[in-house]
């Protein structure tokens, strides 16, 4: 009697086992990968609408599979903070400008050299050839994976008095990203470089930490910058050049078909975003003439060679770490 009892227990809790993981199962078919993509930009900006577009054509072609949050302007995590969390994957995509990448592979740095590029076609024809492509695969002993680049555009240097030539800058502060070359650029023509979060840019300007700073007319048009910055030199003297990357681990993990989409779409995604950055900068250039609080110097072919002799000797100190396989890549796209 008491052994049919026990048995008869141990069929019961055998059954539950079986409903209940089958319930749990059940679930977890249902429920969606959610995809975590975070940034610093505005959304009108080339990277913002990169994301809306990804969101966009993720949730139509992986309906009910996967769920992409896009959350911009440092919304969810900034700068010192978005790689941390893509490592502990609180957040599973980012598309962080190259120049912020440094403590995980040296060379992204390449794409900091000043006067490298001569123009944004360069940067997307380097971009896309084997060399560029090797680039993305730089991290991946620490965990990061890149899937693509976005062109933003070519940087131009601001400030509230005319920087013409190179001595024009010295002793002033100037706000960069995250990236020793950058420091070095500055150093180069004896000014200041002060490293800080975009986040920050604006109020900086406004209360005179940093004196001046470079960037794409995009990301100048959407943070306010010709509010606080009456000068702005078409230098573009290097571009903002974003990788979108994410974690190994994760993206390893997603099943085959979903990766293999996802990869599809960031390839249509990148063309478009590089379709539409430059046009985007050109508007936001004519937004910031509209407001007419900033003057938009053009250098004359003169000045600007003194400033790319003044800077140009940065290039010397990292030719080992970044490689000199990939400067001499990045220099034949000029052609
Ligand atoms: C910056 O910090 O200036 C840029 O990297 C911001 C961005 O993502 O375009």
């Amino acid at each position: 009697m008491r052994k049919i009892i026990i048995k008869n227990f141990k069929k019961q809790v055998s059954l539950i086992s079986v409903c209940l993981l089958s319930m749990v199962t059940a679930v977890y078919a249902q429920s969606p990968i959610i995809i975590k993509f975070a940034h610093v930009v505005a959304e009108q900006t080339p990277k913002g609408q990169g994301a809306l577009l990804f969101k966009a054509a993720v949730e139509e072609r992986l309906s009910g599979r996967v769920v992409v949050e896009v959350y911009p302007n440092s919304s969810l995590f900034g700068d010192g903070q978005e790689m941390d969390a893509l490592l502990i994957g609180d957040v599973h995509m980012l598309a962080p400008s190259t120049s912020k990448l440094e403590y995980y592979s040296k060379q992204p740095l390449l794409f900091d050299l000043p006067f490298l590029f001569n123009n944004f076609e360069a940067v997307s024809k380097f971009a896309t050839s084997s060399e560029g492509k090797s680039i993305l695969k730089s991290m991946e002993s620490s965990g990061i994976t890149g899937l693509a680049y976005w062109n933003n555009g070519m940087k131009q240097m601001s400030a509230n008095k005319p920087l013409r030539v190179p001595r024009d800058a010295r002793g002033l502060k100037f706000r960069v990203q995250a990236s020793t070359v950058l420091e070095d650029q500055y150093k180069a023509i004896r000014a200041n470089p002060r490293k800080m979060s975009f986040a920050e840019v604006y109020q900086g300007l406004q209360t005179g930490v940093v004196n001046g700073t470079e960037n794409t007319y995009s990301n100048y048009f959407s943070q306010k910058v010709h509010e606080v910055q009456k000068y702005m030199t078409e230098s573009d003297h290097g571009p903002i050049l974003y990788m979108v990357i994410t974690n190994t681990e994760f993206w390893n993990d997603l099943p085959a078909d979903i990766r293999q989409t996802l990869s599809e779409i960031i390839d249509e995604v990148t063309i478009e975003v590089n379709r539409q950055a430059y046009e985007l900068n050109m508007n936001d250039k004519a937004s910031i003439l509209a407001e007419g609080s900033t003057d938009i110097i053009t250098l004359t072919p003169e000045e600007k060679e003194e400033w790319r002799k003044a800077m140009q000797p940065v290039w010397k100190k990292y030719e080992d770490v970044i490689g000199t396989h990939l400067i001499k890549a990045a220099v034949e796209s000029n052609q």
